[in-house]
């Protein structure tokens, strides 16, 4: 019951200011984001990738309100990429981006955000990387897909998200599945009506097997957003149905989430990347986390309880 509350919390600039401003927020914050600069990223992607694992990067960001916002997240993935560039890890780290973020929902935010978008997936193609655009909440898809085709035009390797819990999704992995498409399916993180998407747990974990095996079967690259065992392990067994060798598909979490499974799945061959957000507009990343497992809000409580 408390996921619903927390998401809606998540929206809210009051309790922005109010999470913000609470002693041990930053202490329960650094499980989850990274650091807020390139400079406190850049060693943690380091020891990641010495971990064998792979990385994508997100710049925490969102629902912006100008375009001096917009142009400032492009330039922060800009300098993040010259950074990778220069420390040879292009090949090991991709980008993940939020189409909020770049201006999606300002005036004539279609054009601005794919505008703002461009030159950063064509920074990450010239250093031999990629970049993955995320789901948003349901209203931005039409958008986001469009960008994602028309990117793709030129930059094949561009991926995209898709959330199992929208009814809409299973007909988009089957227009995704198709060569050389990269798509992450996850379970979806924001607040949606029932008109829209499914309501009962149980019955969005079925949708992403569903979707899985569509992806599977597809002649796209399946990625794996999940840390839910039960998923993981239908993940590999459908691979393996499907023929798939351990470089066709990959497994992917987010950074401070089971991290033991992180490294036992790369042990186990298969190529495992971890979500790696930093940045200081952490707000609506973090709250999403809280959501997602109650007992980390009781965690935090406790620590701001016990400031
Ligand atoms: P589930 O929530 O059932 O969790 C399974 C188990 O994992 C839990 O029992 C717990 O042990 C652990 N766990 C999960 N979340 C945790 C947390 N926050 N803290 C501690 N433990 C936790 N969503 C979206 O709408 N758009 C997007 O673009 C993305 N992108 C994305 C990328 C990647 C790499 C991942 C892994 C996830 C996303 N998500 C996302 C988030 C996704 O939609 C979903 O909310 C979370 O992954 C949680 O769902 P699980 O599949 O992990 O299962």
């Amino acid at each position: 019951m408390l996921g619903p509350v927390i998401l809606a919390a998540s929206r809210s600039d009051k309790m922005r200011r109010l999470v913000s401003a609470a002693p041990g927020t930053k202490q329960v914050v650094a499980r989850f984001i990274a650091g807020e600069t390139v400079g406190d990223v850049v060693p943690i992607v380091q020891e990641l990738t010495d971990r064998g694992l792979e990385v994508t990067l997100d710049v925490v960001g969102e629902d912006i309100t100008t375009v001096e916002q917009s142009y400032a997240a492009r330039d922060a993935y800009l300098e993040l990429i010259g950074r990778l560039k220069e420390l040879g890890l292009g090949a090991r780290a991709e980008m993940s981006v939020k189409l909020s973020m770049f201006g999606q929902s300002l005036e004539n935010g279609h054009e601005l955000a794919l505008a703002n978008v461009r030159p950063v997936v064509e920074a990450a193609a010239e250093i031999g990387t990629t970049v993955t655009l995320d789901a948003e909440d349901h209203t931005t898809l039409d958008s986001m897909f469009a960008i994602h085709e028309e990117l793709r035009k030129d930059f094949p390797q561009t991926g995209c998200v898709i959330q199992a819990y929208l009814f809409r999704t299973e007909d988009d992995a089957r227009r995704l599945a198709e060569n050389g498409s990269r798509v992450r399916i996850v379970k979806g993180a924001y607040k949606e009506p029932a008109s829209v998407a499914i309501q009962d747990k149980p019955e969005i974990d079925k949708a992403y097997v569903r979707i899985m095996k569509i992806l599977m079967d597809g002649e796209g690259y399946p990625m794996i957003g999940s840390h839910d065992p039960r998923l993981i392990s239908i993940g590999q067994e459908l691979a393996r149905r499907a023929g798939r060798k351990l470089d066709e598909y990959e497994f992917q979490m987010l950074y401070g989430i089971r991290s033991e499974e992180q490294n036992r799945l790369a042990a186990e061959g298969h190529r495992m990347r971890v979500y790696t957000a930093y940045g200081t507009d952490w707000y609506g990343y973090f709250m999403r986390r809280l959501a997602e497992k109650p007992a980390n809000l009781l965690f935090f409580v406790r620590s701001i309880l016990t400031k």
